[in-house]
């Protein structure tokens, strides 16, 4: 360990890091964050999808900290004793002194260990620690905020917990800026670790951003102090930039959030962590294929019962369509994604198109409960099946009949939302429909259903966790103004379903930067930077408009291609600019142990996907190959494509642009990993 060199090269073209191992025995590494265990949003899915590859690197040296939630430990968490001396000294103290720590292994690959405070057991030492937090950086948070309080407490959880640790050498690396006060105080409090801040997005930057403010243009022009008072986040912001400056490796997730966060709390990252995902490769290729016939299967039920009475359209010709996320309107780029149905309704009616456009709105709001009217549809898709007409042999078999016809019959149009909504007339989804019209009748070529909730396997109404409904859709619609990095567009990637991302996104600006020609490759990048809004949305609606025209061929084709780039994906090559950051951090914090030449990041600069070598499945010149074909033809077709795309892909050889080979394929489902 002692008087080791790190040298971390980047060649031009293609990236190379060049890293002699760390010898980590008596080396720790802490990650913490808020969402660990604890789903709120995409920070999860870094975290839960990173930690195979840095358990890999790093084994029983890796700790992830986070909150205690009786839920979560219970579904996700096995408990246990740590084996580590020091963790397990640190923990003894603190339970001896009013705390309740825990400890196990978090269920998901790579098995990591997990550190969980309770937050609200430790609750009546918070006037204390505001008064340590006052005392650090002259910080102050108001009462009123319990979720800042809950950080405080958190952070300082951390901060004991890292003291307690003792031990000569520590990495620890704080997500986002509800994990950030343990890496002030442990600053305050000179403790012998090497930090790293990683943020995710800035907090003014989301704001800013959801009040419409046309921010890109204005980024050297806010006064930010005075804009973070007037949103009342004063005490957030400064937690949030305290943070920043405290740590000695600031990094974030795209170059678009490097050039918001130097504006915004005014430091320039030292390293950009693209977000990868845990890519696991069937071992049939085409394995994806056959699980979006499966699962679209199950949609196409859940759609049945939704319409049912008005099921006039084929399901065999319609298209399923998705946004999801946290529920930030304008942010997540609903507001535009409505607008563009509502022109492509009109599109596909003036045009007189035979397809039918479901779109979901997969977006958590306060609701209590399904409403009636979507219950009643799923009950009589179960129950309202009518009989064989050969097998009708007495009365009672007439009446089931009647009974079936009758409870199809309905008067009212197939609903909008599946919830009661409580804020339904402030609701900004359901106002901006009622403001266009899309209300799911008849002559409506495009049909909408707000979910208000994410997806879970054990729902009684649309029973499919996220990734299955995924699956299952044709194209996941992800327009964003506000998207540090977007993880919904990558998921759809690395399961061959295309969607559609932003040039405002972290996401969409890496593929962009690595792919010549995302469109052929199912990413169809809006531009909201350079664009008027009206523009960003027809060119939004041109999008779509194109996708409903490709026959199913074109559709099968279009998928090979997006799986492809799931390889550019992979946290096993993106997780190195992790690594970067931690050698980094440990040559600022203990120069005289560690060194690094140079000490410039990797780059992924220069690379490029190749444009596909066969003809692009342009939607103008779209025919459905034989249109007289029965099924059983169609089937043998989709599997010719199948084996012509495969065909296509060994002769161009492609692999990821950072050199290893395919990764190992196999076969077992497990949590938090994508097959394709
Ligand atoms: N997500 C989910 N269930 C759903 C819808 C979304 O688990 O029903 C997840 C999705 O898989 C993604 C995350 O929510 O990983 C959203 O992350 P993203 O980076 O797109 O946005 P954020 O919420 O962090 O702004
Ligand atoms: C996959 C299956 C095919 C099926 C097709 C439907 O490729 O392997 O058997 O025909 O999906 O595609 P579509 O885009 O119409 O849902
Ligand atoms: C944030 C951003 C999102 C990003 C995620 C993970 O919540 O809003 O764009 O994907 O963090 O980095």
């Amino acid at each position: 360990l002692r008087g080791r060199s790190l040298s971390v090269t980047s060649l031009s073209g293609l990236p190379q890091w060049e890293v002699e191992e760390l010898p980590i025995e008596d080396l720790l590494l802490f990650e913490v964050a808020w969402e660990v265990t604890n789903k709120v949003g995409g920070i999860y899915t870094v975290i839960q999808t990173k930690a195979k590859t840095t358990a890999d690197e790093w084994g029983d040296n890796y700790f992830l900290i986070g909150p205690y939630f009786e839920h979560n430990m219970k579904t996700q968490v096995e408990q246990c004793e740590p084996v580590n001396d020091a963790v397990r000294r640190a923990m003894d103290s603190m339970n001896k002194h009013g705390c309740q720590v825990h400890f196990g292994r978090w269920l998901i690959e790579g098995s990591p260990y997990v550190v969980l405070f309770d937050i609200g057991y430790s609750a009546w030492n918070l006037d204390r620690w505001k008064g340590d937090l006052w005392e650090a950086c002259s910080v102050g948070i108001p009462y009123h905020d319990r979720e800042a309080n809950d950080m405080l407490i958190f952070g300082s959880l951390t901060a004991w917990f890292l003291k307690e640790v003792q031990l000569i050498h520590v990495i620890a690396q704080f997500h986002e800026w509800q994990a950030g006060t343990g890496l002030i105080l442990s600053r305050a409090r000179k403790l012998p670790i090497a930090t790293i801040f990683t943020t995710h997005a800035t907090l003014l930057g989301r704001y800013l951003c959801a009040a419409n403010i046309d921010f890109y243009n204005h980024l050297d022009k806010f006064n930010i102090d005075k804009e973070a008072g007037e949103r009342q986040i004063y005490h957030r912001y400064c937690m949030e930039r305290a943070s920043v400056h405290c740590a000695h490796v600031f990094t974030t997730v795209s170059e678009i959030t490097a050039i918001e966060a130097e504006h915004m709390l005014k430091r320039k990252p030292d390293v950009v962590t693209p977000n990868g995902l845990n890519v696991k490769k069937f071992s049939a290729v085409h394995e994806f294929q056959n699980l979006h016939a499966m699962y679209k299967a199950r949609i196409q039920d859940f759609v049945r019962g939704h319409f049912y009475g008005h099921l006039d359209f084929d399901l065999e010709k319609t298209l399923f369509l998705f946004i999801a996320g946290r529920y930030e309107f304008s942010n997540k780029g609903a507001d535009i994604f409505l607008e563009a149905l509502s022109r492509l309704n009109f599109l596909l009616r003036v045009h007189k198109s035979d397809v039918t456009v479901v779109v979901f709105f997969i977006m958590p709001a306060k609701t209590n409960n399904f409403n009636v009217e979507t219950l009643k549809g799923q009950a009589v898709r179960k129950q309202g099946e009518i009989p064989d007409m050969d097998n009708i042999l007495d009365r009672d078999d007439i009446t089931i009949m009647k009974r079936a016809i009758f409870s199809t019959q309905r008067q009212s149009l197939p609903p909008v939302t599946t919830h009661n909504m409580i804020d339904d007339s402030t609701d900004p989804i359901l106002s901006t429909i009622r403001r266009i019209g899309l209300f799911n009748s008849r002559t409506d070529r495009v049909k909408v259903i707000l979910h208000p909730e994410f997806l879970s396997s054990t729902s009684p109404l649309l029973p499919m966790d996220y990734e299955e409904f995924v699956r299952g859709c044709h194209l996941g619609v992800f327009p964003s103004y506000y998207e540090p990095w977007g993880y919904t567009p990558a998921e759809c990637t690395v399961m061959g379903i295309p969607s559609v991302t932003t040039n405002l996104s972290g996401f969409g600006c890496f593929m962009q930067e690595h792919v010549a020609d995302p469109t052929a490759y199912g990413i169809y990048i809006v531009d909201r930077r350079f664009r008027s809004p009206d523009d960003s949305c027809n060119q939004l609606t041109q999008f779509l408009y194109g996708f409903c025209k490709q026959s199913r061929r074109q559709r099968i084709i279009q998928r090979n291609r997006t799986e492809r780039l799931s390889d550019l994906l992979d946290w096993r090559y993106l997780g190195r600019y992790y690594q970067h950051a931690r050698y980094l951090t440990l040559s600022r914090a203990f120069p005289d142990k560690f060194h690094m030449e140079p000490t410039s990041p990797p780059t992924t600069e220069g690379f490029k996907y190749p444009r596909p070598s066969s003809v692009p499945p342009s939607p103008s010149g779209s025919q459905v190959s034989s249109p007289q074909s029965s099924d059983v033809e169609d089937e043998e077709e989709d599997a010719r494509y199948n084996e012509e795309e495969e065909a296509e892909r060994d002769r161009l050889n492609i692999k990821s642009p950072f050199s290893p080979g395919r990764v190992p394929r196999g076969k077992k489902k497990l949590h938090g990993e994508y097959k394709n």
